[in-house]
């Protein structure tokens, strides 16, 4: 080596040596703050510092896969470790100001890292996403580092509550990896989700889509169903992701957040209040939200997916400080009918609620199964299965209410005690059967019917369902046969719900057979 080689050599060790990195952290968050806020969008930094308690947030390597010397500053995400409300959270946040957030090695080494330690250290991990997807320029490698991200999430599945913010692109294959986790948050604007983006489309198909139509935060959330939220904003998104927390562990072996109780003037008239809710006929709706909100604490009430699969209301909520998941039929919307949707919201909610040891309350008010050549070829067999799975194999707390109706196969599988539920109650006026009285009576009735001159045919059907419900149709059978334990007064359901869940908190949920593990209807 010549002496001037010698020199420039030393000279750039010592400009090395002499990095001002906290100078590079300011000048890096700056240009992120440009780059970011321009698209309308908060950085990386800025989001985890509205998540976490103030000055919480320890990072990990902000400078790791970066060049400082050379003015590159860091790689495209962020991960650490920080609080919410005090309990300590995994969070990783891809910076879309370098490199588009995209995910090469370096940061595939930091998100599986994050989430491995995280599981090790048993706290909920949080993914802010907002990225190009796989470097282009890293090939395969990068697409391997995805696969040992959705490795790791599928480890940490039902171990650690995930939780995932979509707050810019999330392109290609990479959406299985939030798609993996326990909930998707969407804000209305700048966020998107595709396999393929709309020139891809247009390639392959020539079918003309807005990137909004093909992944934005308002189809994920009320059309494919992808989405569990969909936030007015990212603060809106953050707010939502907090809130979540509250009704979670910090594993799936720690207890559910405890919360001091002292039920309110306004908590007890809404309760006593319930059953005006709720009309009288059957066949018309009310909104089952307002019967939750009654029944709760405070009436909080956390909804997941509101805009998809309507006819059932999922959701946290508290009762006597614990939180609890709800499940509801809601009439308002297909009369409360369970479809392939419908069965795979509430699937997947239960199993998630089996995860984490939240209680599973059930609402019933349901007709029946969506009938219908549309429905059986959607495969309501295989989807409605899912249904039956989640409650069959539930060992937290499962405690029931029927309030109006609860017929054929969606009775059994809402919550029925044949299912598996602990309790199950019913309204005193609740219908509860193999089907309707019309339809019973055109089977059992049917030679009758036929014997009587057609004229009258109608009038004679209808007063013979008329005596098949007054006589078959009520909860009294259900009662004597110990499918349902009780028959509860409208105004009394907060209270029965609460000291079931009460003589239920110490419920043995140990597993009884020694499997990898069952083989449900995915
Ligand atoms: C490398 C990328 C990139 C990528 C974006 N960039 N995506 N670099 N690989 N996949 C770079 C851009 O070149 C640009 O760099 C910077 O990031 C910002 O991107 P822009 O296009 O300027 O931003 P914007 O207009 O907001 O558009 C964002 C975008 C678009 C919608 C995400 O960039 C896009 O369509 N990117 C490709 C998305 C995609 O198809 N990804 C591959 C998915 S496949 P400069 O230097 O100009 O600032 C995948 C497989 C996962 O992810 C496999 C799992 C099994």
């Amino acid at each position: 080596m010549t002496a001037p080689e010698k020199t420039a050599k030393v000279e750039k060790i010592a400009a090395k040596a002499s990095v001002d990195y906290d100078a590079l952290a300011a000048a890096a968050d700056e240009k992120a703050q440009k780059f970011q806020h321009g698209k309308g969008k908060m950085t990386a930094r800025e989001r985890i510092d509205m998540l976490c308690d103030e000055g919480s947030f320890v990072e990990f390597g902000r400078f790791f896969g970066g060049d400082p010397a050379e003015g590159f500053l860091g790689s495209a995400v962020a991960t650490g470790f920080g609080t919410i409300d005090g309990r300590t959270v995994a969070i990783y946040a891809q910076d879309f100001s370098i490199r588009g957030g995209t995910l090469g090695k370096v940061e595939g080494q930091k998100i599986t890292d994050l989430i491995d330690r995280a599981i090790a250290e048993r706290v909920p991990c949080f993914g802010l996403l907002d990225s190009g997807g796989a470097r282009i320029q890293e090939g395969v490698a990068a697409l391997s580092w995805y696969g040992r991200i959705f490795r790791k999430s599928c480890e940490a599945s039902g171990f650690i509550p995930q939780i995932s913010l979509i707050l810019g692109p999330c392109a290609g294959g990479a959406v299985y990896s939030p798609a993996l986790t326990d909930f998707v948050i969407m804000p209305r604007e700048n966020s998107h989700m595709f396999v393929t983006g709309p020139d891809v489309v247009k390639a392959v198909t020539g079918e003309q889509i807005s990137l909004d139509d093909l992944g934005g935060a308002e189809m994920h959330n009320s059309v494919s169903g992808v989405a569990h939220y969909l936030a007015e904003d990212e603060e809106d998104a953050i707010d939502y992701a907090r809130a979540l927390l509250n009704y979670l562990p910090q594993n799936c072996n720690e207890e559910t957040p405890s919360y001091d109780y002292v039920p309110t003037k306004e908590d007890l008239e809404a309760a006593r209040g319930v059953g005006d809710i709720v009309p009288a006929d059957n066949r018309m709706p009310y909104d089952v939200v307002e019967v939750i909100e009654s029944l709760v604490d405070h009436g909080e009430f956390v909804e997941v997916q509101e805009h998809w699969a309507r006819s059932i209301v999922i959701g946290f909520a508290c009762i006597e400080g614990k939180p609890v998941g709800i499940v509801a039929d809601q009439p308002m919307h297909n009369a409360g009918t369970l479809d392939v949707e419908a069965s795979e919201k509430t699937a997947r909610f239960v199993r998630c609620c089996d995860a984490f040891g939240l209680p599973v309350v059930t609402l019933v008010d349901v007709p029946g199964y969506l009938p219908g050549a549309e429905q059986e070829r959607a495969g309501i067999i295989r989807r409605g299965a899912k249904v039956i799975y989640a409650y069959g194999n539930c060992t937290v707390p499962v405690v029931t209410m029927i309030t109006r109706k609860s017929y054929g196969g969606a009775y059994i599988v809402m919550g029925s005690k044949g299912i598996g539920a602990d309790f199950a109650f019913a309204w005193p006026d609740a219908e509860i059967a193999v089907m309707g009285a019309e339809g019973a009576v055109q089977i059992l009735r049917r030679r009758d019917i036929a014997a009587v001159p057609d004229e009258e045919k109608a009038d004679y059907t209808k007063q013979l369902a008329d005596e098949y419900q007054a006589e078959n149709i009520n909860p009294n059978f259900s009662v004597e046969t110990g499918e349902i334990d009780r028959i509860v007064a409208p105004a009394d359901t907060r209270d029965t719900l609460a000291s079931a869940l009460r003589s239920l908190r110490t419920k043995d949920r140990d597993r009884r057979h020694f499997k990898f593990h069952s083989n449900g209807p995915l």
